[in-house]
């Protein structure tokens, strides 16, 4: 079930280095969101703070709320493990479990997740999952061969197999197609266009033309130079971002005269 995110004053911190700062914004379910900026931004920051990846890292940590439907993924009590549950994550190199079958890696999150299921309710699961990813058809005559033996666009499916698996409510996803050939890339951004009818879908993208295709709203965040923090400078429907920013830093850099 598709669900919105609001976040309120968000800071987010490595150690004394306050690497984004001050980011108010509210993301729409059934809706892909793109992030750009220019490296170094926090845009990768930002995405993790959205189900608790952040904190992961040791010093991490962050002020602000972050809402899920209303809920703060960041209030006491709340299990990070249960809000990754909720919130899945695709990440830049398609990262399938090497020596798992196919089928295994698509079970993988839900069985970290501690949910038992029988063989016949776990077959349905992997299809259902393999065709929710479009992948369904390569690989139903070999689901117990290794995740490995797949392409790498295939990889990048297999692991968008496995977020869906668990039945998010968001998916995000950071420079998905970064590691990709322009074939499996367009793959990826169809399944996206796909995924929207049924999640909240954040991706990070340097790839302007990805961002204009894919995304409904656009969110442009900046950095002052080295040391400041990352800031959000602009949010609005991907169309204004391309066409009619208000910023002007927003205009030079969607149309590449920046830096
Ligand atoms: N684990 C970390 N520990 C300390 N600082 C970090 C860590 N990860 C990122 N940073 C710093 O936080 C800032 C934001 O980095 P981040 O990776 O979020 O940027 P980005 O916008 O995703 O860049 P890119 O487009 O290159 O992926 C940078 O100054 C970076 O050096
Ligand atoms: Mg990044």
């Amino acid at each position: 079930m598709s669900k919105r995110i609001d976040v309120k004053d968000l800071n987010v911190y490595y150690g004394n280095f306050r690497a984004v700062e001050g980011v108010n914004i509210s993301i729409e379910p059934k809706s892909v969101t793109a992030f750009i900026g220019p490296s170094g931004c926090g845009k990768s920051t930002f995405l993790r703070t959205l189900n608790r990846m952040h904190e992961v890292i040791p010093g991490a940590r962050v002020e602000g709320e972050v809402l899920l439907d209303g809920d703060d993924l960041y209030a006491p009590g709340v299990d990070p493990v249960a809000v990754r549950s909720h919130i899945g994550m695709v990440f830049q190199r398609p990262n399938p479990f090497p020596t798992m079958s196919i089928r295994d890696n698509v079970l993988a999150g839900v069985k970290l997740n501690g949910r038992r299921m029988s063989k016949s309710d776990a077959d349905a699961l992997v299809e259902q999952s393999l065709r929710g990813a479009n992948l369904w058809n390569e690989v139903k005559d070999r689901l117990n061969k290794p995740g490995s033996g797949l392409s790498g666009g295939q990889q990048q499916r297999l692991c968008i197999a496995r977020a869906i698996a668990v039945k998010p409510d968001v998916i995000l996803m950071d420079e998905p197609c970064s590691a990709l050939d322009p074939i499996s890339t367009l793959a990826i951004e169809d399944l996206i266009e796909e995924l929207k009818e049924n999640y909240t879908v954040v991706i990070v993208t340097h790839n302007m033309q990805q961002a204009a295709r894919v995304s409904d709203k656009t969110a442009f965040f900046n950095i002052a130079g080295t040391g400041k923090p990352g800031k959000l400078i602009e949010y609005a429907d991907t169309t204004t971002i391309f066409n009619n920013p208000t910023e002007k830093s927003t205009e030079d850099y969607v149309s590449g005269r920046f830096g």
